[in-house]
């Protein structure tokens, strides 16, 4: 949900003008289901700010499409999860994707691993390999209580994106290290270094979206 009582973001620092930007569709997702999940505050604040931006944004949550954990012979008996088609479809709609995973063991958290391998299976008629991957811009977003805030993972996950997928991700990225104290109670950032990390990120997958129009 958008608080209507937020503040817009600082135009000065990030130029998030709203010209032309309502044709930019974007999609935001967190890799954890976590109540008080960090990572989906993050993606909760990243989701405002697009808003305030005048992207045409949509937030979901892995929560309304679970998945088994992938399995060939699964795939082989069943074909792949009505859901994994549903999840590849709404990637499908958007120009750019925001992807926020926590860092489990310096990787990316299996609920989002498992649900990127899936939505890698799924080949509708006509299409390329790896459809949801080409076609649309990816930037990337962690937030850890650790003190690299979930870097590592995003290492990871950035590997997954461009070597498995071939996907094209934004080089610029937004870490929240000590993440347990990174939230206020509204779930906005308390520190302007993050926030305007934040803030980057968006400004860049923007721009790289609107090279896709
Ligand atoms: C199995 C496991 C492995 C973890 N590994 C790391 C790690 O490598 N780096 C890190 O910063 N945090 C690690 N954590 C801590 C997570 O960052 C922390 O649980 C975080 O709150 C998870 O994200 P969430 O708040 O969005 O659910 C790990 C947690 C678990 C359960």
């Amino acid at each position: 949900m958008i608080p209507m009582t937020m503040e817009p973001m600082n135009m000065a620092t990030t130029d998030m003008t709203m010209v032309n930007m309502t044709a930019v569709k974007i999609l935001v997702l967190a890799g954890s289901l976590r109540r008080g999940s960090y990572n989906r505050q993050l993606a909760g604040a990243a989701a405002r700010e697009l808003a305030l931006a005048g992207v045409d944004i949509t937030e979901i949550s892995l929560a309304d499409f679970p998945l088994p954990i992938y399995d060939a012979d699964l795939e082989a008996q069943s074909g792949v999860p009505a859901l994994a088609l549903q999840l590849k479809r709404q990637f499908m709609i958007h120009h750019g994707i925001l992807l926020v995973s926590p860092e489990y063991n310096a990787s990316v958290s299996p609920l989002l691993k498992n649900a990127i391998d899936w939505i890698s299976r799924v080949r509708e008629r006509g299409e390329d390999p790896l459809p949801a991957f080409s076609g649309r811009v990816f930037a990337l977003g962690a937030a850890s209580p650790g003190k690299f805030g979930g870097m590592r993972g995003l290492m990871a996950l950035r590997q997954v994106l461009e070597l498995g997928c071939g996907a094209s991700v934004i080089p610029q990225q937004v870490t929240v290290a000590f993440a347990d104290r990174a939230f206020d109670e509204t779930g906005h950032l308390r520190d302007e270094r993050d926030a305007a990390q934040l803030r980057l990120t968006l400004r860049g997958l923007i721009d790289a979206a609107q090279r896709i129009l």
